[in-house]
């Protein structure tokens, strides 16, 4: 598990900076995303129709949360996007030459 240095994972007693505020939503990022791992692995765990039923579904919101927190996060630090973007294009670049379609994004 991510054990993120930094001080701003309860009450934060001031205002942030823009930069506090940017390595606040990497955390809550973070946050949602082991939520996900965890609700998941609970409802893989489980053979109760309805707590699978309501796991998965808080899993599925949680993601929705991811994306809302990362579209955020470059809107708050464009250059980071800009990284975020260049990666995907690498990834891209692999299935071409691997000749894999990708998955149409969302
Ligand atoms: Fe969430």
């Amino acid at each position: 598990m991510p054990n993120f240095a930094n001080p701003f994972q309860g009450n934060v007693p001031r205002i942030m900076t823009q930069q506090e505020l940017i390595q606040a939503i990497r955390l809550d990022i973070a946050g949602e995303l082991e939520a996900i791992f965890i609700y998941d692995a609970h409802s893989q765990a489980t053979d109760n129709e309805l707590a699978k039923k309501v796991l998965e579904e808080i899993r599925d919101e949680e993601k929705a949360h991811v994306g809302e927190l990362m579209t955020l996060l470059w809107q708050l630090d464009p250059a980071e996007a800009t990284k975020f973007s260049s990666g995907e294009g690498e990834v891209k670049e692999m299935l071409e030459k691997l000749n894999i379609t990708p998955t149409v994004k969302p």
